[in-house]
């Protein structure tokens, strides 16, 4: 009988106790290579021509079934592990594109990735584009016939504009193009790209797949030709930036309550972006849930719950802001989302700074912007340390 269920697969894809000795958790591979059965053996590893394991920087045992579980909750062929998530950006991209070519990408993205385009790819004779992929048929007017990437998050970090994965991979698809997309904020248990048409998922399995704060870890899945192509060369030549067999055990243990995480996240986050929505002080929230959300109808169609990640802004900009965040007594001042634990930053001046000011504000990143990471907390908690910080109950407290 084949578990089939979301959350059973998280729990059990890919791994039978009774294959090993009972243990209900999967044994750890700590080591680094691989003894051959014979010098021939190992010969016909090399070249492809014998299944099994040479060399920890190719595989291992505890990593091969993250990558088959993360590929079964994400609906994919094959998947991949890599030291984090950008270690799976850039071995993904490394491996899809040569000098001549362009990658069309959205106009806001997470900074780093933003850095690595701009500072890194764009030094080696690939063009970049950004195009405001809101809009799909923005698109269809940008594609040429150098487009080899159509690349993309959604929910974007750290606006939250959503981008409609089924239109803009058809469009990407006619004119020859792979589709990439970044699905951290989401999930596989809000929004599963390939099944809408993508042909590749990153992760920062850092965030919710890890979600306790304490693992760096990347991930990709898609297709068996184009992951196979991304393992032996993006990350075994070109990055190196395998992921740790005990980090996989993390994200492992991580993915067991990836289901029952999401729901709480998503119903916490809710109602914290009601709350904040409806005070005064407040002058915009970004949160798919929102009917106010530009987006609100795409998120309904694409995503089955809205995620625990808000974007907004107060009156009086980026001071106030800070100040609101100086007053928080239980919510983290930190970078990094999708943890237990509610976590807030700014990020003009931290995720993003890798940014120019003038690059932010044409990328649609508005320096009074805070986001806030939507913990598992008790909500009554959440909303009271926030309600105590917002300005106007500091207003009411001088007077
Ligand atoms: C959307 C998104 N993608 C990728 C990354 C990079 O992941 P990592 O920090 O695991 O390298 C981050 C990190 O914050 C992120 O928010």
């Amino acid at each position: 009988m084949t578990p089939k269920g979301f959350a059973t697969r998280a729990i059990h894809h890919g791994y039978d106790p009774m294959a090993n000795e009972g243990a209900l958790t999967p044994p750890l591979h700590l080591t680094s290579t691989f003894a051959f059965e014979s010098a021939e053996a190992g010969g016909e590893m090399f070249a492809g021509d014998r299944p099994g394991h040479i060399y920890s920087r190719i595989s291992n045992p505890t990593l091969d079934l993250l990558e088959r579980r993360i590929a079964a909750l994400e609906g994919a062929e094959a998947g991949l592990a890599l030291a984090s998530g950008m270690g799976a950006i850039t071995a993904t991209l490394w491996t899809l594109l040569s000098p001549g070519d362009e990658v069309i990408v959205d106009t806001t993205l997470y900074g780093c990735t933003f850095a690595f385009l701009r500072h890194g790819l764009a030094k080696f004779g690939i063009t970049v584009t950004h195009v405001d992929l809101t809009r799909p048929e923005a698109l269809a007017e940008a594609l040429t016939e150098r487009t080899r990437v159509v690349y993309f998050e959604t929910p974007a970090n750290p606006n939250m504009r959503l981008v409609d994965i089924a239109a803009v991979s058809r469009i990407a698809h006619d004119a020859g193009a792979t589709v990439v997309v970044d699905n951290t904020y989401a999930t596989p248990c809000l929004t599963r790209p390939i099944e809408l048409g993508a042909d590749l998922v990153v992760h920062s399995a850092t965030k919710y797949l890890g979600g306790h704060g304490d693992v760096v870890a990347g991930l990709v899945v898609g297709g068996a030709e184009q992951v196979a192509a991304i393992r032996l060369y993006g990350m075994k030549d070109m990055t190196g930036a395998v992921m740790a067999p005990f980090n996989a055990l993390l994200i492992l243990r991580g993915l067991k309550t990836l289901a029952l995480r999401m729901e709480r996240h998503c119903a916490n986050a809710q109602q914290v972006a009601e709350m904040l929505a409806a005070s005064p002080g407040v002058t915009a929230v970004h949160y798919p849930g929102l009917d106010s959300f530009p987006q609100h109808d795409l998120a309904r169609r694409q995503m089955p719950g809205f995620g625990a990640m808000i974007a907004f802004e107060l009156e009086g900009g980026i001071a106030a802001g800070r100040e609101m965040m100086n007053r928080l007594r239980m919510i983290a001042r930190a970078v990094s989302l999708g943890d237990a634990e509610t976590l807030i930053q700014h990020p003009a001046s931290m995720t993003h700074s890798t940014y120019t000011a003038e690059e932010r504000a044409e990328h649609g990143i508005s320096d009074g912007l805070i986001r806030l990471s939507v913990g598992l907390e008790d909500v009554a908690d959440i909303l009271a340390d926030l309600e105590q910080a917002l300005p106007g109950a500091a207003a009411e407290r001088a007077a």
